[in-house]
């Protein structure tokens, strides 16, 4: 063996180890540039179907190995629906995020058991008409084309105004267009980075929305960040979702425990709640929560809005208040929340929608938005813990049944308050859910 060739093995051996160090610097340089957008700049999406809150344990320990999709639709079956309220309150609902329509878009969205043709112009301007098309039941939102300010049926290319619903051309033929070859159309609003439909059961109503949904200046103007969203499909009656806000006694035992614990009731520690007084000890980390829920006088004009103002902060041992916040949740109408979040580095503010998709699967979405001052990591740890918080609701809501006369105790007036103020949101016609099963005559499969 010459010495040559012992320098080459040396020289080759220190390359390998070079370029391997090379390579584990490139790797830990990508990783940190990813985590620093993540933390920083990419905003936090959070998406939830109907068997993925409510179920982890009883997956976990099944014994027929059924997976959480088949437990949820066992567990939508076996529901008790129970004496409830209509099913689909009147109001403004959302159908779809701004971002998610694009110029000459068109989207096939279910709301209120309705199906609809979403789009929009080139000239940016949303429609709103009922999906199936008039000539042979095609569905509109779905192949159909944006041509101006009409849309396109996919199947013989009848085409219908976005103002009216009106047919505005057959293709083929010579003769005039029938004036009975019309869709529905729908009042419409895009405001806060949504689309909102107006959604009434009497027909007098339903073309002239009683209320508009208010323009959050902060958002329009594009002066608060958009930080993140959430998205839920949850198996409950609509109304039950803003009665969590006037029901203050549940705040202690399902909100109190840490978010660090989750969202799986099974594993959330209840047993040392302050306020339960049964524990040994106080906990490491609690929420504290103090609620007020406010309707509106009678008789005021704004008698479609309700307000709950909350005092949170996160205590050590039950005592030392670290993060605190204030928070007003105002409820405006059945499917619109704008909680004002109040926090020690700036404000918040969380859009929450609600659209009933069928009378017991709500869609759920949360869009937060946060002044400069806010920084990102801060404001995504807020929406994540808002996130947790609302999945312990979620995982309760998904079983419970509906109580018409619950038996309750002072401490909970807030709740028959609440069902009183809601009450307005239905009418005569508002549909139930006896009539829908019956035309339906189909399973709550999914
Ligand atoms: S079904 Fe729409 S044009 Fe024929
Ligand atoms: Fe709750």
């Amino acid at each position: 063996m010459s010495a040559n060739f012992f320098t080459s093995l040396n020289w080759t051996v220190m390359d390998k180890t070079t370029l391997f160090i090379q390579v584990c610097y490139t790797v830990a340089a990508l990783v940190l540039v990813w985590l620093l957008h993540y933390v920083f700049i990419q905003p936090l999406n959070r998406i939830r179907d109907l068997c993925d809150t409510g179920y982890q344990d009883q997956a976990r320990w099944d014994r027929y190995g059924r997976t959480k999709r088949q437990l949820a639709n066992e567990a939508r079956r076996n529901k008790k629906v129970g004496d409830v309220p209509p099913v689909f309150p009147n109001g403004w609902f959302a159908l779809c995020e701004s971002e998610d329509l694009k110029a000459g878009q068109v989207l096939a969205v279910k709301a209120l058991d309705e199906n609809l043709a979403v789009f929009r112009t080139e000239e940016g301007k949303v429609c709103v008409l009922d999906a199936y098309c008039p000539h042979l039941g095609a569905h509109l939102g779905i192949g159909g084309r944006v041509v101006d300010d009409c849309i396109e049926c996919p199947f013989h290319g009848w085409k219908f105004s976005g103002h009216d619903g009106k047919c505005t051309s057959i293709p083929y033929s010579k003769g005039k267009v029938p004036t009975s070859a019309q869709v529905k159309k729908w009042p419409c609003h895009e405001v806060n980075g949504f689309v909102f439909f107006w959604y009434h059961a009497e027909t007098d109503k339903s073309l002239e929305p009683e209320w508009t949904v208010p323009e959050l200046d902060v958002i329009s103007s594009g002066r608060w960040k958009y930080r993140g969203r959430t998205e839920y499909k949850v198996n409950v009656h609509i109304q039950e979702i803003p009665e969590n806000g006037a029901d203050v006694a549940h705040l202690a035992h399902l909100h109190g425990p840490s978010m660090l614990g989750g969202s799986d009731l099974t594993s959330i520690d209840k047993s040392n709640c302050p306020g339960k007084l049964n524990g040994t000890s106080a906990p490491i980390l609690h929420h504290h929560w103090e609620v007020g829920w406010q309707g509106p006088e009678h008789g005021a004009a704004d008698r479609h809005i309700a307000v709950t103002t909350i005092k949170h902060d996160l205590r050590l041992f039950g005592r030392i208040p670290f993060i605190l916040m204030e928070v007003e949740a105002k409820q405006i109408g059945p499917g619109l929340v704008y909680l004002t979040l109040d926090t020690s580095l700036g404000r918040c503010v969380l859009v929450q929608t609600v659209t009933p998709i069928a009378p017991f699967t709500q869609r759920v979405l949360h869009r937060l938005y946060a002044s400069p001052t806010v920084i990102a990591p801060y404001a995504k740890l807020i929406l994540w813990g808002e996130a947790i918080q609302f999945e312990r609701d979620v995982a309760v809501w998904n079983h419970k049944t509906y109580i018409r006369h619950p038996v309750i105790v002072s401490e909970d007036r807030t709740i028959s308050k609440h069902r009183r103020w809601y009450q307005q949101f239905y009418s005569e016609n508002s549909p139930r859910i006896e009539t829908i099963m019956e035309n339906r005559k189909g399973s709550l499969d999914w």
